[in-house]
């Protein structure tokens, strides 16, 4: 969307970027708002409670932003069934993401005291409830995608839990324990966040991929190509953010890396250095959109946000 009005200091990709980012948050708090409404089946009200909490507390929702955006660029948007199925791709995607942060900012991970610019789940309920909460996300997440009804359900399912788990997401925060005081080559802190937060975001877009088109179609091996780029590069910039934002705009404490001695890109590379990184891996990220042509347009778009973003 092209802004035509007084507001010069918004380029238009920074609207166009908001823009999807508008709808793509909107469409999926209403999925998750109705997954997650209390209802007369509620066995326990604190569970119930804490994972309300953990989902519904703000957040970019840019998982499943990139998920329909990607949906939309193959074609696949126009029918019920396909819209469903992107609807409940990206409410499970986004249901891993929110356990995973209630897990890592447990005391035993991150020690966090406050996400999304409010208590983190263990302070606002306990430790034991966020663990639970975490443990029931992650399985209504898989509730979520098997009941999609969608032709390819068995490679939905395939993709969420390989990117989750022991060769995705959970295997990078193992990587991100055994870290502390550690890495002193940025091939490791790669490999590391390419598992802890690169899994999810290149499930994303596999799974917008996978509900469009089946799994030998060449446009998913450039996407990729995409996901693999922008997935760093995000984690980079969340590495940036740590040094250079403020807790207010970013609702989690600044300079909780440093804190404790976490391997970062600007603790490896100064902050020039990461930010360079970012901008090499934006570029590599637009290179692989070029057989997409122009339907990719904001998946470009939401690339550029990615590292231009600043919380
Ligand atoms: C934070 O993810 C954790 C990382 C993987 C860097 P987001 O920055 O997407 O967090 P929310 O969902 O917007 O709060
Ligand atoms: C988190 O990385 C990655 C996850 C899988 C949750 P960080 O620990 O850097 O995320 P923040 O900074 O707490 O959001
Ligand atoms: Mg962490
Ligand atoms: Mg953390
Ligand atoms: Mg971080």
């Amino acid at each position: 969307m092209m802004s035509g009005g007084l507001n010069t200091q918004v380029s238009p990709t920074a609207s166009q970027a908001s823009e999807l980012i508008r709808s793509g948050q909107a469409r999926s708090e209403a999925v998750l708002e109705a997954l997650l409404t209390p209802g007369s089946a509620a066995v326990s009200e604190r569970l119930e409670d804490a994972m309300r909490y953990s989902v519904l507390g703000g957040g970019k929702r840019l998982r499943p932003v990139l998920l329909y955006a990607v949906g939309r660029a193959l074609g696949c948007d126009e029918e019920a069934a396909d819209r469903a199925a992107l609807d409940a791709a990206a409410a499970a995607l986004e249901l891993v993401h929110a356990y995973s942060l209630v897990h890592d900012d447990l005391p035993a991970m991150d020690d966090d005291d406050l996400r999304r610019g409010r208590p983190t789940v263990h302070r606002a309920f306990d430790e034991a409830t966020a663990i639970l909460a975490g443990d029931a996300l992650l399985t209504l997440s898989f509730e979520v995608m098997a009941t999609t009804g969608h032709v390819r359900t068995p490679a939905l399912v395939r993709t969420l839990a390989e990117a989750s788990g022991r060769r995705g997401m959970v295997a990078g925060q193992a990587l991100d324990l055994e870290a502390v005081g550690q890495f002193r080559e940025v091939e490791a802190l790669s490999r590391m966040h390419a598992y802890k937060t690169g899994a999810l975001i290149r499930a994303a877009v596999r799974l917008g991929g996978l509900v469009a088109v089946d799994e030998q179609d060449s446009r998913l091996a450039a996407l990729e190509r995409y996901a693999s780029a922008i997935g760093l590069a995000f984690q980079i910039q969340d590495d940036i953010l740590d040094v250079t934002g403020d807790t207010a705009t970013l609702g989690k404490t600044a300079g909780a890396d440093a804190a404790r001695d976490k391997p970062t890109y600007p603790s490896l590379l100064g902050l020039e250095g990461a930010q360079e990184r970012a901008g090499q891996l934006l570029q590599e990220a637009l290179d692989a959109l070029a057989p997409l042509g122009e339907a990719a347009e904001p998946l470009a778009v939401l690339a550029r946000y990615m590292i231009e973003r600043d919380h």
